[in-house]
């Protein structure tokens, strides 16, 4: 058996699996719940020109058809165990990308049932039916919010207490845990990766966000520099901070979509299961972002200083050092110039052709 977790396999054991596997090929097609959404269209194109073919499963209920564009589309949810089946059976997926998840933090604290539901009861039904058709292996988006308000400013590693201050975050936690124990119960093999603040758009302008309500603060200074929106909030001028704004790790989509067909591979080939961080070790501050809006887009981007929100902290860096050393990852998409320029491309791709439904309602997430 594998450690899990943390802690890294020994040659021995890798050496081990590798014998167990024999000459058991790679199957091809994954299962990719949430493929319809920002972070999972991504994934999927990813997974296409790493060879494989992703079957999206999606409701829709915040993604687009559209964006479905690298392999088969199955309209279901995930909490529908028949519908699952049936996908599960016409497939024969050797693997799940689990994506699938509201994610609004806002949405989560004013009607925490339908997150339990959804993310949790929902999970559980996904690894229910995975179980049945014997799937071994699944690879997680969670992500920052499970730390919570972490003590200090030094970049966060994985063995940092976890402690969500909102139903989002807790919702992730569990859907971390139970994946665990199915593993250390069912032998699950999996890659639980928790991604930083994710922007930026697919570089070939071939999908970018696809949230029917945007809430973060990229996707918003879009919106800002087509006129869909007055001003961009700033939420907390007084963090202590070089410019008293808060600081984030963004991690371009493009680099988290490729950090997924490495864990897929990784935990496929070596039986470890991973726990790993997605971001850059670097930071931005609010106030640095919007300066690369403006110099990018070349619009003037009014903003307007806001009191801070409850429960954000001054400072939410990666230390994503396990990462690249596991994965042999580095972002090469995730300059903060990079990231402006790619989401900027996709939102005058959107504008052209006439399909950007983005409300002007939603409140920024830093
Ligand atoms: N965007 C970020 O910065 C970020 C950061 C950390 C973690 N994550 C995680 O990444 C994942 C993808 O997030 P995203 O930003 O692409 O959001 P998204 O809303 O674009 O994608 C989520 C997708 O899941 C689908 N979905 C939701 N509930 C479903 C259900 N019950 N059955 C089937 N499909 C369902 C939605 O229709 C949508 O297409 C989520 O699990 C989220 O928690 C995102």
């Amino acid at each position: 058996m594998l450690r899990s977790g943390k802690k890294c396999a020994t040659s021995v054991e890798v050496l081990s699996h590798l014998r167990r596997l024999g000459k058991q090929k790679m199957r091809k097609t994954v299962l990719v719940t949430g493929g319809a959404g920002y972070i999972g269209s991504h994934i999927c194109k990813a997974l296409l020109a790493g060879g494989f073919t992703p079957v999206t499963y999606d409701n829709l209920c915040s993604g687009n058809k559209d964006a479905v564009r690298w392999g088969p589309f199955e309209k279901g949810d995930i909490r529908d165990r028949v519908r699952l089946k049936a996908v599960i059976n016409r497939y024969n997926p050797f693997a799940i990308i689990h994506c699938a998840a509201l994610i609004q933090v806002g949405d989560s604290v004013a009607n925490p049932a339908e997150f339990y539901d959804n993310n949790i009861y929902g999970s559980l039904c996904l690894l229910e039916e995975a179980r049945s058709y014997g799937i071994k292996h699944m690879v997680f988006s969670s992500t920052a919010a499970v730390y919570g308000q972490p003590g200090s400013s030094a970049p966060l590693s994985e063995d940092r207490p976890l402690n969500p201050i909102n139903p989002y975050g807790q919702t992730k936690l569990a859907m971390e845990n139970m994946i665990r124990d199915y593993a250390g119960a069912y032998g699950l093999k999996f890659a639980i990766l928790r991604y930083f603040n994710a922007a930026g758009a697919d570089p070939e302008g071939e999908t970018g966000t696809a949230y029917k309500k945007d809430t973060h603060l990229v996707p918003l200074l879009m919106q800002v520099a087509a006129g869909q929106r007055p001003n961009i909030e700033i939420f907390g001028r007084d963090y202590d901070t070089p410019d008293g704004s808060a600081i984030r790790d963004y991690i371009h989509v493009t680099d988290l979509a490729d950090a997924h067909v490495r864990a897929l591979r990784h935990t496929f080939l070596t039986g470890e299961n991973l726990t790993l961080n997605l971001g850059t070790n670097k930071g931005y501050s609010v106030l640095e972002v919007i300066k690369a809006a403006r110099r990018i887009t070349g619009k003037t981007l009014p903003a307007l200083a806001c009191n801070r929100r409850a429960g954000d902290p001054a400072i939410l860096v990666a230390n994503a050092a396990r990462a690249q050393t596991l994965l042999n990852w580095t972002p090469q998409h995730s300059s903060i110039d990079e990231i402006i320029a790619t989401a900027w491309n996709w939102k005058q791709r959107q504008l052209k052709a006439g399909d950007d439904d983005n409300q002007t309602s939603g409140k920024m997430a830093a």
